[in-house]
């Protein structure tokens, strides 16, 4: 970006757009991580499926909840906050069209296709936004609900589903995606008959939603595997659901506390949930000690290159190579990442070079040349998880860093700055 446009950029933000951080601080004591952002934000659409009122428990505080509230607020249905418990009243829910700003603010917006399909058999809405990670197609959501037979219309940026009835079928994902597993199984929740969804994707996300769906009734079995029935009912009822907590958050602590801790201890944590990023910062001489529902991560700063591989679960998840990439800065040696699921995922490279770093990238791969001390300077965010890695970076720099458009970072950390200080980092 030439220098002048991101001056103007600077200006145009506000203060709640910039973090800053004086870096070198060591980080000590514990950290405790919120619910799953990826888990909420497929939960709160599903809400519309519901003939009666759902409790959330420990839904965390970040902007795409907040933008989901408001969208379930457009199809009236109540939405009552009580600290981190959300009442969610749908009895008397209407199918407008989402053709509102919001939908295009996030990527799970797209979860009311699914819901909406299945509940009253017509959806009409803008396509999802989300983070720009290079091209990001929905042909497999759509292909889904065709073989659950619905008929789609595609008109700019409007997208219209229709089904007389829904009939299950057995669907075979060309590619295990996230977003389509939960969208057709929120979609064949309602279809007559058996569903099959084969070559699902395992996420632990959809393991939480379908656990949340069998309490409303619904008949879901395989969640977690790659082959997930599905058998249709005719209605849904409440329910009182605890959210699991984030795993992409927990493995940002533990890369942040093995760059630049003493002695932190990440608590909320499914330790299984994040194995393919411990057993890989063990591989670089991170010392670690796992509990139950914790990590330990004591301080080291010999640490040695290793390869990452992205994957879909359980392989090494996408949203931690960008974090991981600031770490390996730090190790002795070359480190490579291949990004299988979005080739265009490294913009945060850049920034890390400005800070000092040397990577190299080209489509699907970055080669981190290490070690490079960094060095404070002004830096943008991109994406969410570009957000999570200038953090990261920030932390491990020596002088001022200014992180711009910091609201990537708000959309999917709760308290992401409260939480750094608590550990004694110099962030504001
Ligand atoms: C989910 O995105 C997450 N988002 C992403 O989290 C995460 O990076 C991603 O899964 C992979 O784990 C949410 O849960 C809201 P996919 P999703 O469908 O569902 C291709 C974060 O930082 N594909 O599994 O959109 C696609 O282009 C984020 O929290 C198709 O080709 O991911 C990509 O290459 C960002 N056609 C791959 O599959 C389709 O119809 C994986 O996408 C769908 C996907």
């Amino acid at each position: 970006m030439a220098m002048s446009t991101q001056n103007q950029l600077i200006k145009n933000f506000s203060m709640d757009d910039l973090i800053r951080i004086r870096g070198g601080r060591k980080l000590n004591g514990e950290v405790t991580v919120s619910s799953c952002k990826n888990s909420v934000v497929a939960i709160l659409p599903s809400v519309v499926m519901a003939s009666e009122i759902v409790k959330l428990y420990d839904v965390p505080e970040i902007k795409d909840v907040e933008i989901l509230k408001k969208l379930l607020g457009l199809l009236n249905i109540k939405v009552t906050a009580d600290g981190d418990e959300l009442t969610i009243d749908p009895t008397e829910i209407i199918n407008v069209d989402l053709l509102d700003e919001d939908v295009m603010k996030l990527r799970a917006s797209y979860y009311f296709m699914g819901a909406l399909l299945g509940r009253f058999r017509h959806v009409k809405m803008y396509s999802p936004g989300g983070c720009n990670l290079g091209p990001r197609p929905i042909d497999l959501h759509l292909k889904g609900f065709e073989a659950l037979g619905a008929k789609i219309k595609q008109d700019g940026n409007v997208i219209e589903i229709d089904a007389e009835e829904l009939l299950g079928d057995d669907i075979y994902l060309d590619f295990a995606s996230v977003g389509a597993t939960i969208n057709i199984m929120l979609a064949a929740c309602f279809a007559k008959g058996r569903t099959t969804i084969e070559n699902a994707a395992k996420e632990p996300e959809i393991i939480d939603l379908s656990s949340m769906l069998n309490k409303m009734g619904a008949q879901i079995r395989g969640a977690g595997t790659s082959e997930i029935t599905i058998n249709g009912v005719s209605r849904l009822k409440g329910c009182i659901h605890d959210i699991i907590p984030d795993r992409i958050e927990a493995g940002t602590y533990i890369i942040a506390a093995a760059a630049c801790g003493e002695d932190v201890t990440v608590k909320n944590v499914i330790p299984q949930h994040i194995e393919a990023l411990t057993s890989k910062l063990e591989e670089m001489g991170v010392k670690l000690e796992q509990g139950s529902d914790y990590v330990r991560v004591y301080g080291n700063d010999d640490l040695k290159a290793v390869d990452i591989i992205t994957q879909p679960f359980p392989g090494f998840a996408t949203d931690l190579q960008q974090p991981l990439t600031s770490l390996m800065t730090k190790a002795k040696g070359d480190s490579h990442v291949e990004e299988t699921i979005y080739a265009e995922r490294f913009k945060h490279c850049k920034e890390l070079n400005s800070m000092g770093a040397n990577i190299d990238c080209e489509t699907g791969n970055s080669y981190i040349h290490g070690p490079t001390p960094l060095h404070g300077t002004d830096i943008f965010a991109t994406d969410l998880r570009c957000g999570a890695s200038l953090v990261i970076a920030g932390l491990m720099a020596e002088g001022l860093t200014t992180i711009h458009n910091a609201y990537h970072i708000y959309r999917g950390y709760d308290s992401i700055v409260e939480k750094l200080r608590a550990l004694g980092a110099e962030i504001e």
